[in-house]
């Protein structure tokens, strides 16, 4: 049988631009409730407005998910105002580009915290939520830098790398549980990451055929897939290209 999504209380992060907001949209017109999470509230209130101008509902908890209050802070809030968890979808985080010797030890502990710390910290606060509640699933937004290193990307690309071992380690601890684990892996996706925005990767797409992008949309209908394909199937890894 192929779950419903109405009503699911889905944390998304990073949902204030780009992947997370287009996940949060694809969720709320499926009739699920996105918990928008990211550091700034004022994005956050967009997606918010544009989910709300389809009749769609959605929560705004704004945090900074390198903190471990604030996580915990957003887990209780969420389970205070709607009593579960149905599903998480990690989409934040941050690049850091250059090459391996010019990295300021800050940012590359920033680049750690928010890409795959946040993840463990939010799995290991909702989990026993999901536990309770007969099942739930975990999706992570990792990239293509998870299965291939590139110059110039070493602390994302192992951020990214470390998602796909984290991720598995859980599926194993939580499949008992009725809890679905994901990794959904994007090649370039027009958004404003990686220090060129979306209309300047679009421009040199346009110049150059060979260069292709994924819309966030696509991330966003991967992310739904995930979360209704039937309770029979799992799928634990989804490489995502531009074609
Ligand atoms: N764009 C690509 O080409 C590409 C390719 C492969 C994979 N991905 C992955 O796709 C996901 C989404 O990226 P995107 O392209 O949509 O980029 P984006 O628009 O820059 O989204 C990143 C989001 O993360 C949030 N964020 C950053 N640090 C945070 C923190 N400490 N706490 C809470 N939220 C935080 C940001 O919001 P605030 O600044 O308000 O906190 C922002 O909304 C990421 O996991 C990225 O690695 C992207």
């Amino acid at each position: 049988m192929q779950p419903d999504l109405a009503h699911r209380i889905v944390i998304v992060t990073g949902a204030g631009s780009g992947v997370g907001r287009a996940t949060a949209v694809a969720l709320a017109a499926r009739g699920a409730i996105p918990v928008l999470v990211g550091r700034r509230l004022d994005p956050l209130e967009q997606t918010a407005a544009a989910i709300r101008a389809f009749g769609g509902e959605a929560r705004v908890m704004p945090a900074d998910l390198r903190d471990e209050a604030a996580v915990a802070h957003l887990i209780g809030a969420t389970i205070s105002t709607d009593r579960t968890i149905d599903a998480i979808v990690h989409a934040a985080a941050v690049g850091l580009y250059g090459p391996v010797e010019s990295y300021d030890l800050a940012r590359w502990r920033e680049t750690f915290d928010t890409n795959l710390t946040a993840l463990f910290l939010l799995s290991r606060a909702a989990i026993p939520v999901m536990r309770e509640r007969g099942g739930g699933s975990v999706i992570a937004i990792g990239s293509g830098a998870g299965k291939q290193g590139y110059a110039n990307l070493a602390a994302y690309a192992a951020s990214k790398h470390a998602i796909i071992g984290f991720m598995q380690s859980l599926a194993e601890e939580v499949r008992a549980d009725n809890i679905r684990t994901s990794v959904v892996n994007p090649g370039s996706i027009l958004t404003d990451f990686g220090g060129r925005s979306a209309a300047e990767k679009a421009a040199a797409a346009a110049a150059d055929p060979g260069k292709r992008y994924l819309r966030p949309e696509d991330v966003a209908d991967a992310v739904v897939w995930l979360l209704t394909q039937p309770s029979h199937a799992w799928t634990q890894e989804m490489n995502l290209w531009p074609w």
